[in-house]
């Protein structure tokens, strides 16, 4: 099987959390490397959970700091989602390797540059990693087949009516990367609202009886605290869309559409406006998630978490 070479950047947090344990255990991606974005908590928290994740998972690959704040906007941070570590729950290993000397874009960069095929890269966070690589080296852009994101909402928000939490806080490098050309799939929360895990889904999680699947489950356990008293019912896993449309592409519904950023506005900073009737009269500029199949993208989350069997050291 032809693997998908990819480089996962995020800011963990839960779903993102989640997120890579899917990607680990798939055997139609090759992981080339982590980077960490400041979203959920400050960089130094989420580099930090980036690590332990790493170790907890066994996934010996190169991990770098990303930048410190977005490209404009002011930071801010979700502790009523995550809490005050960005990944607060079960009790994870500390971590047993270093991160690199390189930053998040270096290392990027350097991965790209020496890799023979294009690589994918799998956000999970804002985006201002990624945009900060494409302003820095434009020439690098034929090198990216294709940037899968978790980000926006062609409907609604979730952190402001109009805004969900990754495009808000660096929405211009949102837009750095909807107009950079590239190939773009966008998990939003169109598609991520739907793919709802059940506390039933938990248990069939932690009745696999392995390490992993025990912290998932209670990670799951956490996050759904936080959405159950909005009236979910049950936990959105947002980031892990971004990576299964990768693995299962079949299990998602999509759209082509021309979507733009609103990097200003008293109401809608951070919008992504999808421009639904061809007004603007201009090509697609990316795929949007509109639809799930819940119970396939279940079934795929616990066919691969049962892959982390006990001989694993946690
Ligand atoms: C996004 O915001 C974060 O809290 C989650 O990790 C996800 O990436 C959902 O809006
Ligand atoms: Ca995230």
């Amino acid at each position: 099987m032809k693997k998908i070479p990819i480089i996962l950047d995020g800011d963990p947090g839960h779903d993102d959390a989640i997120a890579w344990v899917l990607a680990a255990a798939s055997p139609e991606l090759d992981i080339r490397a982590i980077t960490s974005s400041c979203g959920n908590q400050t960089i130094e928290k989420t580099t930090y959970n980036a690590q332990r994740i790493c170790t907890l998972l066994h996934l010996c690959v190169p991990v770098a700091k990303g930048r410190v704040r977005p490209l404009v906007s002011e930071p801010m941070n979700a502790p009523s989602v995550h809490g005050e570590s960005g990944l607060d729950g079960p009790i994870l290993p500390e971590p047993d390797f270093d991160l690199e000397e390189m930053d998040a874009v270096t290392l990027m960069e350097k991965i790209i540059r020496k890799s023979d095929e294009p690589i994918t890269i799998v956000s999970t966070g804002p985006l201002t990693n990624v945009a900060a690589l494409l302003l820095a080296h434009p020439e690098l852009k034929s090198k990216i087949a294709h940037i899968s994101f978790m980000g926006g909402g062609v409907q609604y928000g979730n952190w402001t009516p109009a805004a969900e939490f990754n495009i808000l806080v660096d929405p211009e490098a949102a837009d750095v990367v909807f107009r950079s050309g590239i190939p773009i799939t966008m998990a939003g929360l169109d598609v991520t609202e739907k793919a709802l895990i059940f506390p039933e889904d938990f248990e069939r999680i932690r009745t696999l009886d392995n390490p992993v699947a025990a912290i998932v489950a209670e990670w799951l356990e956490f996050f759904y605290l936080f959405h159950r008293n909005l009236g979910y019912k049950g936990a959105p896993l947002h980031d892990a869309v971004a990576v299964a449309v990768l693995v299962k592409p079949e299990l998602m519904e999509s759209q082509e559409l021309f979507v733009q950023v609103e990097t200003i506005g008293d109401f809608c900073k951070g919008a992504t406006v999808a421009d639904f009737r061809s007004i603007l009269k201009v090509s697609p500029n990316a795929k949007v998630l509109m639809g799930i199949d819940r119970q396939g993208f279940v079934d795929l989350l616990v066919e691969r978490i049962a892959k982390y069997g006990k001989e694993r050291r946690t």
